[in-house]
């Protein structure tokens, strides 16, 4: 049986640690796909020696392979800003869309999380979740994240950084970040990780046994 929950919403919501949990619990594979955007990114700013070209991004995006989704350097901050411009390239996201639908694909079920997923990767998805957090309880968590990567940063900064990229994400032409009609708002202001994590696999629970009636 296909099996596919698409995880999506602005960073530092909680996508990524719901996302993992839930694969973890149901032993479905997992696909974060903000890093093939940071991975994309980063190469080719290297390649274009920091500037940004399409046509080069889209070739990298092409021949990218999931061996290259796990260095460190992926999670900092650069590479979110990098991820985020590239993103915003329809070239990008072309070449990109039938690797994410393949991954989906599984037999053995899928999570991904991203910020189009629910609306243009896996429309058809079993599940659907949209995740959001206050501006500034998604800033702490980052800065958190960042400050233990060993990142010099202030408060102020991821906060001005995540809503720049989230205004970004929102308001480019090709496959902005928006909530799918059938998704489920999850909230996670005032939740901590178990309890976010429970209200998915609740969702989720409910879903698989209507795919299995
Ligand atoms: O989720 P993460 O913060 O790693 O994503 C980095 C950037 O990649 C986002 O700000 C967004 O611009 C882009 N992205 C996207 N579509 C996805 C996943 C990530 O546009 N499905």
């Amino acid at each position: 049986m296909q099996f596919v929950v698409a995880i999506d919403g602005p960073a530092a919501a909680g996508k990524g640690t719901i996302a993992r949990a839930v694969a973890e619990r149901f032993g479905f594979a997992h696909l974060d796909t903000g890093l093939l955007y940071r991975a994309i990114g980063v190469k080719a700013l290297a390649q274009g020696r920091g500037v940004v070209d399409e046509g080069l991004a889209a070739l990298i995006a092409r021949d990218l392979t999931l061996e290259e989704l796990q260095g460190d350097e992926l999670r900092g901050a650069r590479a979110a800003r990098a991820a985020s411009k590239v993103a915003a390239m329809p070239e990008v996201r072309t070449e990109l869309r039938e690797f994410q639908r393949r991954f989906a694909a599984r037999e053995a079920g899928a999570v991904l999380d991203g910020r189009d997923i629910g609306t243009v990767i896996c429309p058809e998805a079993q599940v659907k979740l949209f995740v959001v957090a206050d501006d500034a309880t998604r800033a702490r968590r980052r800065l958190a994240e960042l400050t233990q990567r060993g990142e010099d940063t202030t408060f102020e900064g991821v906060l001005a950084d995540l809503q720049a990229r989230d205004a970004r994400d929102s308001q480019r032409a090709t496959s902005p970040m928006r909530r799918a009609e059938d998704a489920h708002l999850l909230d996670t202001t005032e939740l901590s990780i178990d309890a976010a994590v429970d209200k998915a696999t609740q969702i989720i629970e409910q879903a698989l046994d209507r795919a299995k009636a």
